[in-house]
């Protein structure tokens, strides 16, 4: 289950959450997701690409996976126990390289906030196992 807390942030970052069926921000959301795919997995059987697979990461610690060797910013946000909170990741997303110097993910930043939102309410529906409850 998504938090409720975590479905009202999200209507505030996001119009559509608020008038649109939820249907159409999980659309927006999977499709969001195509951006992410060359370097990160989710769901049941995720592996390990380019990126750490995403499962469970919405509220998990930064740089959590034991098997993924991230960059020193991210192992260094681990160690200060930073966690993945609707903030930091709609931060990271609009910007990765500026909000953490340092970070190995060469992406650009999606610069909707609506599409953010979008993306981050779709990913925090996969548990740490990649399941999702409907
Ligand atoms: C070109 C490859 C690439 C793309 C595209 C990419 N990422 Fe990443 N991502 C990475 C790498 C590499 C890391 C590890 C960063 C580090 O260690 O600094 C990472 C780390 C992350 C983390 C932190 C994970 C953790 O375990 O703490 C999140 C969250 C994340 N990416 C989300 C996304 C999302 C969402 C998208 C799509 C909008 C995306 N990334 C697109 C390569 C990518």
């Amino acid at each position: 289950m998504i938090p409720l807390r975590f479905l009202l942030v999200a209507a505030l970052l996001c119009a559509t959450a608020l008038t649109a069926p939820p249907a159409r921000a999980e659309d927006l959301g999977e499709r969001a997701f195509r951006k992410c795919q060359s370097c990160h997995m989710v769901g049941e059987g995720a592996k390990l690409r380019a990126g750490p697979t995403l499962n469970g990461i919405f509220e998990a610690p930064k740089g959590g996976l034991e098997k993924y060797r991230y960059s020193r910013v991210m192992a260094e946000a681990r160690k200060a126990g930073e966690i993945w909170s609707l903030e930091a990741l709609d931060a990271f997303l609009t910007d990765p390289r500026k909000t953490m110097p340092g970070t190995r993910m060469v992406f650009a930043g999606i610069r909707d906030p609506e599409e953010r939102a979008a993306l981050i309410l779709w990913l925090a529906r996969f548990d740490k196992e990649g399941k999702v409850e409907e």
